[in-house]
């Protein structure tokens, strides 16, 4: 599928889009219930998650639109590893077709694709695919697509703490000297701005170890919509919600 009409290039190289507080920078989304959006149709939950990979193309382009400058989608967690080797292999066979199918209409909107997580657990030659896909958007600025692939935020954590503690050792960093800053850097997430929203959809309220550092102080929506049937008006209806919230950090 290609989108009906290019997105403009709304945003200067490094600059916001629209400078207009009330869109969030950098928006994410759990989306969760592909399942039981299958399971209601008494369809095989592969076909959930066929119409989750519709339900992104439009949410791309709608966040484009609006000027979100990143939307990082969760498509498979850390510990999704947990389900039927059967699911697991018509996930990756998915997200295959998705590459292959959606490489050129992302090019052409402008989309720079990224990743977090590690995607090398899918196999060299999905990683490899992968990797040929953000270098091949890399110049990209409509918005910035970043795709959390085999993610979990306490290892990413956990990582960090790792280099850090590597840095120390080597007598490159003095352990006192670990501060927020230190650890955000250390974090996959670092190159891109504050988390300023997290979407969850299927009425499930919580994070599945998905950005717990990141989210600190971003707000929360937690939507009953079934993530296949998330479309450009629930993003621009829960956009409406954040433009509303009084965001205090910890001021009053
Ligand atoms: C989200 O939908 C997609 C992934 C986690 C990969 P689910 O597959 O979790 O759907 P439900 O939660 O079972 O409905
Ligand atoms: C979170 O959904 C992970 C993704 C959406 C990729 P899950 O369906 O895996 O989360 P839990 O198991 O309900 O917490
Ligand atoms: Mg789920």
């Amino acid at each position: 599928m290609t989108l009906e009409r290019p997105l403009a290039p709304l945003r200067a190289e490094g600059v916001a889009r629209t400078g207009d507080a009330r869109v969030p920078r950098h928006v994410a989304i759990i989306m969760d219930g592909n399942g039981r959006w299958a399971a209601k149709r008494g369809l095989p939950r592969v076909a959930g998650h066929r119409a989750g990979a519709e339900a992104v193309r439009k949410t791309v382009r709608a966040a484009a639109e609006a000027g979100v400058e990143v939307l990082t989608l969760y498509a498979f967690s850390s510990e999704n590893w947990r389900r039927s080797a059967e699911e697991v292999s018509d996930l990756t066979a998915l997200m295959r077709f998705y590459l292959d199918h959606e490489l050129a209409s992302l090019k052409k909107e402008g989309v720079q694709l990224e990743l977090i997580g590690e995607p090398e657990a899918f196999g060299p030659d999905l990683a490899a695919r992968l990797q040929r896909a953000v270098e091949s958007t890399r110049h990209n600025r409509a918005i910035t697509l970043v795709m959390a692939l085999n993610y979990g935020s306490r290892g990413e954590l956990a990582k960090a703490a790792q280099t850090l503690a590597v840095k120390a050792q080597r007598g490159e960093i003095d352990p006192a000297s670990i501060d927020e800053a230190m650890i955000g850097a250390e974090l996959q997430t670092a190159r891109w701005p504050e988390l300023d929203l997290l979407i969850r959809t299927s009425g499930e309220v919580r994070l599945s170890n998905f950005l717990l550092w990141q989210a600190a102080y971003a707000e929360l929506i937690f939507l009953d919509t079934l993530w296949p049937d998330f479309d450009a008006a629930s993003l621009t209806a829960a956009l409406g919600q954040y433009a509303v919230r009084q965001r205090r950090f910890g001021g009053r």
